[in-house]
């Protein structure tokens, strides 16, 4: 496995692979990698001759309250999850390596980034769209790798990439959790044991509300007032928003939906200091 911090180098390198006729993917991360992560190497693995993962924590995403300076870092447990995952090349540049002091350029994506995780993270999505643009650039996949974990970065992603013509597939993966629901995240290391054990009222209420929506006739605003409730009870949760949305726009569902309507449920809470999203795609009954 190759490591290279040099955006020029990177690109060589899979430039090389291209040549030879494989099929080249991405997985990009912000490393402290965990099962999730691994899951999206191990499907680029699967489906692809070359596969390059990136790790950058990436600053212009954060905004100034958040958790940029203290974001896990572990680079060296990290590169062994790569090579387990059989990864052939990690581009794991220094900050200064993909921003130029005098960049100007940034990616913005309109209505899409308004919502939700927009809404709450002001400026998220430029910085997150600009990074994936560039690091797409750079390791010329035919298949980029995301995860469903962030439901909404992966429609940005995707529409990103159709309205710029960007040459490459969005794959999303499922999203892996931990025996007791717990969406798998990087930042789970930051919550106590009290906290880890608060933090499964998001994994509980996505349940809650796929039962609610599996029942005939259940009304939209219903269940969402039921999942709001369940989350609003938890003691030592903050609730940001938990929702029900059309899977495509992410806007709100009508009053009353017909039976196979699909929908997600998305959640986002504070538990401490720590903030954490959650989501389950759902079907009415
Ligand atoms: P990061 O949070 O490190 O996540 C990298 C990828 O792993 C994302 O596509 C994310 O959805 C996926 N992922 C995280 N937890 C997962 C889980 N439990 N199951 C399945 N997939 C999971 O998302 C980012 O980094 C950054 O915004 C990035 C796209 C790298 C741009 O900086």
């Amino acid at each position: 496995m190759l490591v290279e911090s040099c955006p020029q180098q990177t690109l060589q390198h899979v430039s090389a692979a291209r040549q030879r006729g494989l099929l080249t993917g991405c997985v990009p991360t912000m490393g402290a990698l965990h099962q999730g992560h691994v899951s999206l190497m191990q499907r680029a693995r699967s489906e692809c001759g070359y596969v390059t993962a990136t790790i950058f924590v990436n600053p212009t995403q954060f905004g100034p309250q958040e958790d940029f300076s203290k974001y896990p870092r572990t680079l060296q447990s990290d590169l062994q999850l790569c090579e387990q995952a059989g990864v052939d090349l990690v581009f794991t540049p220094q900050t200064d390596q993909m921003y130029a002091a005098d960049a100007e350029t940034v990616v913005h994506v309109g209505r899409l980034t308004t919502l939700l995780e927009g809404a709450h993270r002001p400026g998220h999505f430029d910085g997150v769209t600009t990074v994936v643009a560039k690091l797409l650039m750079i390791t010329q996949p035919h298949k980029a790798y995301f995860g469903q974990k962030d439901y909404q970065q992966q429609l940005v992603v995707r529409r990103m990439v159709r309205d710029l013509n960007i040459p490459v597939e969005i794959v999303t993966c499922p999203i892996i959790r931990e025996s007791d629901g717990l969406a798998m995240s990087s930042r789970n290391r930051y919550l106590t044991a009290e906290e880890r054990q608060t933090a499964t009222a998001l994994s509980g209420a996505l349940r809650l509300a796929e039962r609610l929506c599996s029942q005939s006739g259940a009304v939209p605003s219903v269940v969402e007032q039921q999942m709001q409730q369940m989350l609003l009870q938890t003691p030592g949760l903050v609730l940001q928003y938990a929702v029900l949305a059309d899977p495509e726009t992410l806007q709100p569902l009508p009053e009353r939906v017909p039976s196979g309507t699909s929908c997600v449920a998305l959640i986002a809470a504070r538990v401490g200091t720590t903030r954490l999203i959650d989501n389950l795609l759902l079907v009415f009954g």
